[in-house]
This record gives structure tokens, sequence and C-alpha cells, in this order.
């Protein structure tokens, strides 16, 4: 909802909870004066008036009656005259980089729309409010568009510039949200890693200076997500303020926080300004990403049940079959290293343990029986296949379960008849030799031919066969930054660029087969973003299967995306990344945390071992909407021991996973206060390990909490569902 007050100069956004208010000041400026909890009020133009001069020295100068320098400015340009970090900067054709922006109107929408050739946050309650800013002797305009989702709490923030003068001019940085905050003493969390450890959770105090988390990689990389949250108390779960961003994009980012020298945090996201900037000629627009913004007064608890229950209405977009199915990944059960026979054996034990799925990974097209070869020759390898594709997944499909296959699109192997014929494809810079990172370069895609190429090369291979599944794979980030297509001033264009034609490519294919579900990859979670899950809405979170890693991988991970969109697999023990050994139990159970599957060689399995995984998928499949629908609760994220439960919205349903990474001697298990149930009924309690049933309070599993059992061994895990009971009284059955 949107209330303009004060005759057109406040502008109050509200969602059920929050609020966000702007402000025009008598100069044009437009200030950020809030955004928090919600309030209500008539006028907030005060707060303006509020705002102490730190320094006599401020007093009326130009055409002000203040220093910007002090006030929260909605959106700052660099040096004029605020000298804190920008949000945007212009270079004019006469060399000068200053532009004054002033409010120039606004616009109120009852309908958010897409924006153009981006992924975008959609909803039918979703409302929109444009602000237009002008520089008025540039005549470059600014629309600042904030979408306010207010059922689900959430805002979403981007920009659209134009070039309303008879110059062009180039712009080197333009954040697609800023946000003032006028206070100091915050922390910023943030999600770091590395690959086969992305999204490890961070909290770091914050003092006068800048603090970044960013990439200059093309992706976002596994090194860091394109989100920042900055908290009262760092990572405390169900108590304290969050202010927190989450960037709509794939390529290099940056978010940014300032605290200035007058006990002020500024708070930015956007494209990655290092390497960026975009010409635009007389009568042209750019537009920036989009940002979401959530707040959340209790903790990170409430902000991820926020980013969840956003991201599963508005990001997620409807595919032909809502419920991932269980599958079945030939990648560590076979490598490079399969036949026909093989794959069947494979397939034929998925599909008697309930497998729904089976996915062919990397090594069925070109020459490639290694990583060195073939990526961009997408053709099926009909000898090593024992026939064609089309073949291989119908037998499949006999066996009832679907089919699906890896793609590398966007990468070219030097050794294939792609390179061969068009080595001007792939991002390198003539006359230097390119680095090579798993033996291959990466493809233009900020032109067209090479986007036209990736189409039709993967809508022929989907085409020629029942193939409901994808899994789109990019295994290195880019270097040697140039493209033969774009002129030598334009070449800091090629990193938007690439990511737009990543879209409009993810566009093309999603739209012609609405049928598959297209599955991000990037090494792992080497590109976990909102705007990859816009097209693919499950990404593959990590090639780290080691049940005991993902424990703090998915705990950073679903941090902000949804259990529904996050790939997680049982695989061998010993694992083959850590070569850590662990019970197959406790990988189902970390497994179950999101969208369970598995990826080891079924057929070399005991008897006892192939039975437990029937038993899981069955039980998954039982409790599976509780997960991907349901809100998260993290029960105990640190430590030795973890647990979490998936609550459904109603509070009918919940599942309860537990993991004790070390055995200790001599110790007593304690109780686990579990959250999010309805205090006033029963619950019948389904111990998993021990297929015992028990009937407790919402109320007494809240305070006084889940016996945890003993448990053997190192690497314990176990689970429980709940269930409400309706009808049955609970001052009976508390025993
Ligand atoms: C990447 C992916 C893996 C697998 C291999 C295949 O590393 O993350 O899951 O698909 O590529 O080469």
């Amino acid at each position: 909802m949107i209330e303009i007050l004060e005759h057109g100069r406040t502008f109050h956004l509200k969602t059920r909870h929050t609020s966000r208010i702007l402000h025009v000041t008598e100069t044009g400026h437009v200030m950020d004066l809030y955004w928090g909890s919600r309030v209500e009020g008539d006028a907030f133009g005060y707060m303006i008036k509020d705002i102490k001069k730190a320094s006599y020295l401020c007093g009326t100068d130009g055409d002000g009656a203040f220093r910007l320098e002090q006030y929260p400015v909605l959106y700052p340009g660099w040096g004029n005259p605020d000298l804190r970090s920008p949000a945007f900067s212009f270079c004019y054709e006469d060399g000068s980089r200053i532009t004054d922006l002033r409010f120039d109107g606004y616009e109120l929408r009852q309908k958010k729309e897409k924006l153009p050739g981006l992924p975008t946050l959609l909803d039918s309650g979703a409302e929109a409010f444009r602000l237009f800013l002008r520089d008025s002797v540039k005549q470059v305009c600014l629309t600042l568009e904030f979408g306010i989702f207010e059922k689900l709490d959430a805002m979403t923030q981007s920009v659209r510039v134009e070039n309303k003068g008879d110059q062009p001019f180039t712009a080197d940085r333009l954040m697609s949200a800023c946000v003032s905050l006028m206070e100091d003493g915050l922390q910023a969390v943030t999600l770091t890693g590395a690959w086969g450890r992305e999204c490890t959770r961070n909290s770091l105090p914050l003092c006068q200076g800048i603090f970044q988390t960013g990439s200059t990689r093309g992706a976002g990389g596994h090194g860091q997500n394109p989100f920042m949250a900055l908290t009262q108390k760092g990572l405390e779960e169900r108590d304290g303020q969050i202010w927190a961003v989450n960037l709509v994009y794939s390529g290099s980012f940056l978010c940014e926080a300032e605290v200035d020298m007058h006990q002020n945090t500024r708070f930015m996201a956007g494209i990655q300004p290092e390497g960026f900037s975009w010409r635009l000629e007389p009568g042209e627009s750019f537009y920036s990403p989009e940002a979401v913004l959530i707040h959340s007064d209790r903790g990170l608890e409430e902000m991820t049940h926020r980013f969840h229950r956003l991201y599963r209405a508005c990001l997620l977009r409807s595919h032909e079959r809502r419920t991932p199915p269980v599958l079945l990944n030939s990648w560590e059960a076979a490598y490079f290293d399969f036949n026909k026979e093989t794959l069947l054996a494979l397939a034929k034990e998925g599909a008697s343990a309930g497998a729904e799925l089976f996915v062919l990974d990397d090594g069925w097209f070109g020459r490639r029986n290694g990583a060195d070869s073939s990526l961009g020759d997408w053709t099926e390898n009909r000898k090593k296949l024992g026939g064609s594709l089309k073949e291989l997944a119908e037998e499949i499909r006999g066996l009832g379960m679907e089919f699906g296959l890896w793609f590398e699109p966007e990468m070219v192997s030097p050794d294939s008849c792609l390179y061969r014929s068009h080595p001007d494809w792939a991002i390198q810079v003539p006359g230097r030799r390119p680095q090579l990172a798993r033996d291959q370069l990466v493809l233009d895609l900020s032109r067209r031919e090479v986007q036209d190429y990736i189409i039709e090369a993967v809508d022929r291979v989907l085409s020629s066969a029942p193939i409901t599944y994808v899994k789109w794979d990019m295994n290195r980030n880019i270097t040697d930054w140039y493209s033969s297509a774009l002129g030598a001033g334009c070449q800091k264009e090629l990193g938007h660029r690439y990511i737009l034609g990543l879209y409009r490519i993810l566009e093309k294919l999603t739209e012609k087969h609405r049928n598959v579900l297209f599955e991000g990859c990037a090494g792992g979670g080497g590109r976990f973003d909102p705007g990859i899950l816009y097209y693919m809405p499950q990404i593959w979170a990590s090639d780290d299967t080691d049940p005991i890693e993902r424990l703090e991988i998915q705990t950073g991970t679903a941090m902000v995306y949804p259990a529904v969109s996050m790939g997680c697999h049982v695989s061998a023990s010993p694992n083959h990344m850590t070569g850590r050994l662990s019970p197959l139990s406790v990988r189902g159970v970390t497994a179950m945390e999101g969208n369970l599957g598995y990826e080891l060689d079924l057929t070399g399995l005991a008897q006892e071992e192939k039975e437990e995984i029937r038993r899981q998928i069955h039980f998954y499949k039982e409790i599976r909407s509780i997960i991907q629908e349901g809100d998260l609760y993290r029960l105990r994220s640190a430590g030795n021991e973890r647990a979490w439960m998936y609550v459904t919205e109603n509070r009918e349903q919940a599942v309860v996973s537990y993991v004790r990474i070390l055995s200790r001697p001599n110790t007593v298990p304690g109780r686990l206060r579990l959250y999010g149930l309805d205090p006033l009924f029963t619950y019948q309690v389904q111990d998993q390990e021990s297929g015992t049933a028990l009937l407790r309070t919402g109320s007494s599993l809240m305070h006084i909490g889940l016996a945890l059992p003993k448990g053997t061994g190192d690497f314990y895990g176990t689970q429980y569902t709940l269930v409400r009971s309706w009808n049955l009284p609970c001052t009976h059955l508390c025993g």
C-alpha cells in the first residue's frame, strides 16, 4: 500500500509489517527517511528538521539549507556534494561527472511490471511506486521503481536511466537500491566460502568505513552470494532488527555498507562497478536489475521466512509439475565412464528404489570422455550411448522414470568443432593466450549469433527425445574480458551484456520447453541467485556432497533461498571430496533439507543399503510437501549438534531433523525445543528411528522440548514427523 502525505512530498510505502518513508525536501532532494517496522502517521517530514547538523560550518550554503552529506539521500550521485559512496556515477561527453538529481514527479501503479530483459519478481497483488528524478543541466532522467508486496512483507527496488539530452554519456556505477539508515553500530551478515564450501554464514561488526562483498567474476561465484544483511545483533535468530538485500542478478555484483563520520549507515547493492560502464546515446534507456529488500524485527528467522515465502510465490515461476522429482544422477556414480548397459543398470536400481527421474550428467555428447573436449558440440555420442538419446530416454521411461540431461551451454572447449569454426565466439583478447579453466573457455553471450546458436543447439536436443529435466552447468568464471563484437569504448559493457544474453537464452528455452524442469549449477553453488532461480527453480547447492559439510552449506543457502530451490543429494561413503565415512542415515537426513536426490553407484550397494534407500525415498515422498512449502526453523545451526524443522503454514504438520556430528563419551542427550507449532493443540510425534509415537502439546514441545535420542557413533542423524491432532483433548494426553 502506498500513502501520499504532506501534499505529495512524503510517500509512505507499506507492507503488513514494514514501512519505507521517502520525503521530498524544499530543495527537491529526495530523502530516505525510514525503513523498518511498520509505523503509522500522517506526516513524517519532521524527521528532516530533527537532524541536528554535526558542525556549525554546515549552515546555509548554495541553493539548499543544508549539506547533503549529513542527510539520508535516497539515491546519491558522485560528488554532488555528498562525498560518501555514491549510488551512481555518470561521465558526460565534456568530461564532467556531476549529476544533480531533483524530484520530478511520481506515479502509482496498481500492477508491477516485468523489467525488460531482466528477471523480475511478479505477483498479481504487487503494486509499484515510481519516483522520477531529473538533472536539468544534462537532461538525464532516473526512475526509481519500488515494488510493494504487501502481504509478503517485501519490497523491491530498481532504477531506469534515460538519456533525454542531446549528448551521449556513460554510466560507470548504477546501484539497484540504496538505503540510508540513520544509525550505526550494526553488523553485516554475508554468505561467503569457496568451491565445495559455498554459503558459509558470517557476521562482522561494522565500523566507520566501507565494507563490501562482491564479485568481478561474471557470476556471483562460490566465494560470495549477492546477499547482505545489516543486523543489530549479528547472527541472532529470533531477536533484533534486520535489513537485508538480495540482488536479482547473476553477474558480477556489489553489496556495500558504509558507516559515515556522522553515525549513519548507507547500504546498497547493484551491478559491480569495477569493470562496468554503459554508454547511453540520446534517447536510450538502461534498466538496472532489481534488488529485494526484506526487513524483520524478529531476527534472522523472520527474515528467512519472508524471503522464502516471497520467492516461492513470486520468483520460482510455475513449472508444469510443481513437485520436484526425487532424482538419481549419474555423475558421482560413473563420472565419464559409462555405456548404455551401465546406465540402464543404474537406472533400474534407481527405479526400484523409487527415484522418479534419471539424470545423465556430463559425457554424453561429442567426443567427451574427460573434461578436456567437446563443450559446444551438443550432438549425442551414439557410440557411447549404444544408440540415440531418444532410445535411451525411452528405455529409461520404460523403467518408470523420467529422463534428464546435463548441458554446459555457455562454454566451449578449444578441442571442439564449435571452437575450430568460431574461435572469435570465445571471450579472449586477440593476440593473448587466454586463461583456460577446466580446459575450457567462455562463449561470448553478448553476441546474438552465439545466443541463437545455444538456443538452437539445446532446443534441438530437447526436441529430439523425451527429456523433462535439464541440469544447466557453468563451470568457470570469466577472465580475459574482451568481446570481438564490441567497440573499444564499449568493452566494459561485456559483463552485463553477457548476463542479458544468458537471460534471453533461458527465457526462450524455458518458454518453449515448459514441461522441462531446469536446474541451475555452476560447479555447485557458484551462481546461486534469484536471477537464475527465476528461470531455473532449483540449483545444485554444492559439488560437496559430504553430509557434514552440507550442514554448513545448506544452513547458509537456506538462510535466503527456500528448500524447494536447493538440490541436495545422497552420495557414496567414503565421500569423493572429503574422504569421510558416514552412515547412509545421516546422508539421507541432510539431503532431505532440500530436494532429495541420489548420486552414487546403486548397483554396487549391499541389499540392506538398497532397502534403506528405498525407505528414505518412500519417507521423503510423504513429507516433501512440508519441506518444500513449509517455514524453516533453525533449531541448532552451529556446534556439534544441528537441528532444523519445517512447519506447514497452517501449523498442521512438521518435520524435525537432528544431526549429532561427533559422538562424545559420558554425556546426556538434552532436549530440543521446537518452534512454529500451535501451542494449544496436541501433536502426534513420530520418531522415525524407533518407529514409536508420542502425543505432546505444541506448547510443551516448544517450551519443554523433545527428548533427544542417545544415538551411537559419529555422524548420527534422525528425524521426527509431527501431525496436529484436532480430535484429542490435550489435557488427557500429555504424559
Ligand atoms: C560440475 C558440476 C557437477 C558435474 C560436473 C560434470 O562440476 O557441478 O555436478 O555435473 O560438472 O562435469
